[in-house]
C-alpha cells in the first residue's frame, strides 16, 4: 500500500528553526526514516513539503487518482487557517492522521484550534518527530485491518 506524508509551511526549516520547540533533526532525516520503516514492512511512502497551500491541495487531489491509502499530514501553520486544505482532504476521502511536533495546546491560544482534528482518524502532538513514526505505525495497522 501507499502512504503519503505531507508537511506544511516552514517545516523545510526543521533542524535550525526554533530547535527547542521543534528539535534538531532535519525534515530529510525524518522522511528518510519513515521511508525506511515503510519499505521494511513492504509499503511505499511518498512525501512532499510545501510552503504553498495550493501545492498541498493539488498533491491531495492527485493522491486520490494514485490510489494513496493513507495520508499523514503536519499542516503546520495551515492547521489554524486552512478551510481549503480541509476541504481537499474531505474531497479525497483518504483517511489521515494529523501530526504536530510541538504540543500546540501548551502554546498560544491561536494554535489550539485545528481545521483538521475533527475529521482526522487521530491526532498526535507534542512528541516531536516520534509523532510521525507513531502515525506511520498506526496508518499501516489500519490499512491491514
Ligand atoms: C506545528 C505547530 C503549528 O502551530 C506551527 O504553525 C507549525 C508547526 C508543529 O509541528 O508543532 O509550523 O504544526
Amino acid at each position: 500500500s501507499t502512504i503519503l506524508v505531507l508537511h506544511g509551511p516552514n517545516l523545510n526549516m526543521l533542524g535550525t528553526r526554533e530547535p527547542e520547540l521543534y528539535g534538531r533533526e532535519t525534515l530529510a532525516d525524518i522522511d528518510d526514516r519513515l521511508h525506511h520503516q515503510a519499505a521494511q514492512q513492504g509499503h511505499h511512502l511518498l512525501h512532499l513539503q510545501s510552503n504553498a497551500e495550493y501545492e498541498l491541495i493539488e498533491r491531495i487531489h492527485d493522491a486520490r487518482n494514485e490510489g494513496v491509502d493513507f495520508i499523514i499530514i503536519n499542516p503546520a501553520a495551515f492547521t489554524h487557517t486552512s478551510v481549503a486544505l480541509r476541504d481537499a482532504l474531505l474531497a479525497s476521502g483518504i483517511p489521515f492522521i494529523e501530526v504536530h511536533l510541538s504540543n500546540v495546546y501548551a502554546r498560544e491560544a491561536f494554535r489550539h484550534h485545528s481545521y483538521f482534528s475533527d475529521i482526522a482518524e487521530g491526532v498526535i502532538c507534542g512528541l516531536g518527530s516520534q509523532g510521525y513514526d507513531l502515525a506511520l505505525q498506526a496508518a499501516l495497522q489500519r490499512i491491514h485491518r
